[in-house]
């Protein structure tokens, strides 16, 4: 065999939500609900389709690199400079870009511990080491994170709110930490869920751009906007990071379709507000259910929720899934008895909920 690049004997494949197809297959069922991926259970704006038809006449021809048009766009509505935008394969890619551009063998890179799980992968797949800081209540501890800075760290990595906790840092903690972050480190807030955080402890980053030029916002069109299965995201930042992003990044890394579909959606503010209304009364669903069934739950600034069931996840996990309800079990992510489930449609929330209570009920519980 030939030996691939030692640096991968630490990385381990990412563990996706189980796929509906893959539960339908398995256990023959026709509905499958699935509450597992943090997607848009309200769909999608109705521009998409037409934009996407449209595009697709032009299915031969290679996309522009840098997507202009979608640039300008998503520009004006930020007020930023166009040249502050790079456009990803999802945001994933733009995490990859950033390690790929900047990590070097050795170089330590500080997150949460229990946090989005591609910067560890992506910072152990070209030889750094994540720096690993234990949480507080499912939440960042910054100032421990800012004692976790050495000589050798090269990046620092908050995921505002927080998959999978859901939660969010304070406004003037984060304020003050984005300040003591020496300006040497490339300091990444991502705001994947950045459209669903509606508390005054939110703290509206983009502002702050200009005055630290070593901060990078990440977002996404695959949870508001409901464009996960198109993949495409984007960074915010200093130009000259943008730069290097581009020159390390696959020219045609986004498709056509994506590249419409994203730009129709910025012109539908009415499905962003109605998606945000919907998921808080959703939010509000699940949290009155939990209260009922006794269970504790981290605060969530997000269309998802982590709920304590108070015995071992993959258990109940399971059980779910026998009812063709698909969430994603904790133990993969270091809590072994919460669950994250993705707010789903309200009928969605009701019938997780019966389940969950019916399982409790039916299920003696094993020693946790
Ligand atoms: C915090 C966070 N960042 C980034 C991503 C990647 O999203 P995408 O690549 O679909 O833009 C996700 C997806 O779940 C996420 O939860």
């Amino acid at each position: 065999m030939i030996p691939p690049r030692p640096q991968l004997q630490k990385v381990s494949m990412y563990s996706p939500g189980k796929p509906i197809e893959e539960l339908r297959r398995e256990k023959g069922l026709n509905r499958v609900i699935k509450m597992a991926s943090n997607e848009n259970p309200f769909g999608y704006s109705i521009y998409v389709d037409q934009a996407v038809q449209e595009e697709m006449r032009e299915l031969t021809r290679y996309p522009e690199i840098t997507s202009p048009t979608l640039g300008f766009k998503l520009a004006r509505r930020l007020k930023v400079n166009t040249n502050q935008l790079i456009f990803g394969n999802g945001s994933d890619e733009i995490i990859r870009l950033l390690t790929r551009s900047y990590i070097n063998e050795g170089d330590e890179a500080v997150m949460a511990s229990v946090t989005f799980p591609r910067y560890k992968t992506n910072v152990l797949i070209e030889g750094g080491k994540p720096v690993e800081v234990e949480m507080t209540d499912g939440t960042h501890n910054l100032s421990a994170m800012l004692k976790a800075i050495t000589d050798k760290t090269k990046m620092m990595f908050v995921c505002n709110p927080n998959n999978p906790t859901g939660t969010i840092v304070r406004k003037a903690e984060l304020a003050r930490f984005i300040d003591e972050v020496p300006s040497h480190i490339l300091l990444i807030i991502d705001e994947a869920y950045y459209e669903y955080a509606d508390s005054d402890e939110y703290l509206e980053t983009l502002p702050l751009l200009n005055d630290y030029p070593n901060m990078i916002i990440l977002r996404t069109f695959s949870k508001i906007y409901g464009l996960a299965g198109l993949r495409i995201g984007y960074g915010i930042m200093a130009p000259a990071i943008v730069q290097e992003l581009m020159k390390v990044k696959d020219p045609f890394n986004l498709n056509r379709l994506a590249v419409a579909a994203a730009a129709a959606s910025l012109e539908d503010e009415e499905f962003l507000q109605n998606t945000i209304k919907k998921n808080k009364k959703g939010r509000k669903q699940l949290i009155q259910g939990f209260n009922e069934l006794g269970l504790s739950y981290f605060p969530t600034q997000t269309n998802f929720i982590m709920a304590d069931v108070k015995r071992p996840a993959e258990e109940v996990f399971e059980g779910l899934l026998s009812k063709g309800i698909i969430v994603r079990p904790g133990h993969l992510m270091g809590y072994p008895t919460m669950l994250r489930i993705t707010i789903g449609l309200e009928e969605e929330n009701q019938l997780f909920l019966e389940a969950l209570k019916t399982f409790t009920q039916e299920t003696p519980q094993s020693a946790t």
